[in-house]
């Protein structure tokens, strides 16, 4: 039996619309518009297209975006003084920093600079650390994205077998909290694992993080799995592929992600959705002090 397609596109439409109405509420109430502040270092194209769509969608959703595209010589202090700036103004809400940076620049020393309040991507080793001990503040968004997206198919966590491939810091290791944390039990596979399929057979829900097209074979799936596709790559014609072979997937899950137009748009909308908690949560805290 096919299986199930999850729309995502469909879901983040309905979760931006919701953030929407939530801003426009406090609005109305006197609050200020959330702010987001966005650093991209360089020209890499695909990060150009993810700010670009990350800043429209703020827009329509009545965020307010500030831009600091910077070249990609720019020095790490400068970087740093930049983020400093950031933490101490209060009319900025969050920081999203774009990744990959330049070589030459030390990513995990500038996430860890961001104001853990401000840090909408959950990257912060403070918000990871929440999140490992079963006490999540700011959530990275594609896990938490899919989180979104598994609860909306009523996915039971328990008793289920979570089988996440690629461990970054992004994708694979806060998703593999996430579903710990959801009860279910979990197994990473990485570059280092022997026998993929030996593990993809097991997975109840499955989750391909790696960024290689087509990796993970259709009839490795098990038949009623979950099949949640993270990858997005773009083919030598321009299409876009996931990581798993959709066709013959399709054939043996009970529910899969299309590729595009899945765990893609979640990642946006999960991103407003930090954005708008991190500003209640500073704004409840400005108002409790004396
Ligand atoms: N690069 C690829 N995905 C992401 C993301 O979710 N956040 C940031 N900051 N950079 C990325």
């Amino acid at each position: 039996m096919a299986a199930k397609l999850i729309d995502g596109k469909a879901f983040a439409t309905k979760i931006k619309a919701d953030i929407t109405a939530e801003i426009s509420a406090r609005k109305n109430q006197g609050f200020a518009a959330p702010c987001l502040a966005v650093i991209l270092v360089g020209d890499n194209p695909a990060s150009h297209i993810y700010v670009r769509n990350k800043r429209q969608a703020c827009e329509e959703a009545g965020i307010k975006s500030i831009y600091h595209s910077l070249p990609n010589t720019i020095p790490e202090n400068d970087l740093k003084e930049l983020i400093h700036q950031l933490n101490n103004d209060p009319t900025v809400n969050g920081i999203l920093l774009q990744l990959p940076l330049p070589e030459h620049i030390n990513s995990d020393a500038l996430l860890e600079l961001i104001d853990p309040a401000k840090d909408v991507d959950g990257f912060h080793p403070y918000n990871l650390g929440r999140l490992a001990q079963r006490r999540p503040a700011l959530q990275p968004c594609t896990p938490y994205g899919i989180m979104m997206l598994l609860d909306h198919i009523k996915e039971t966590y328990k008793n289920r077998h979570a089988v996440i491939v690629g461990a970054s810091n992004i994708v694979g290791r806060p998703m593999a909290l996430e579903l710990l944390l959801a009860g279910s039990t979990i197994t990473i596979c990485h570059r280092f694992t022997k026998d993929l399929s030996y593990f993809v057979k097991q997975a109840d829900i499955l989750v391909a993080a790696v960024g290689i097209p087509s990796l993970i074979k259709g009839d490795w799936i098990k038949p009623g799995a979950t099949v949640i596709d993270v990858g997005i790559n773009r083919l030598i014609d321009g299409s876009i592929m996931g990581d798993v072979e959709f066709t013959a997937a399709k054939e043996k899950a009970a529910w899969i992600t299309p590729v595009p137009g899945g765990v893609g748009p979640m990642t946006t909308a999960t991103l407003l959705k930090n954005t708008l908690t991190a500003t209640i949560n500073q704004d409840s805290e400005t108002r409790d002090i004396p």
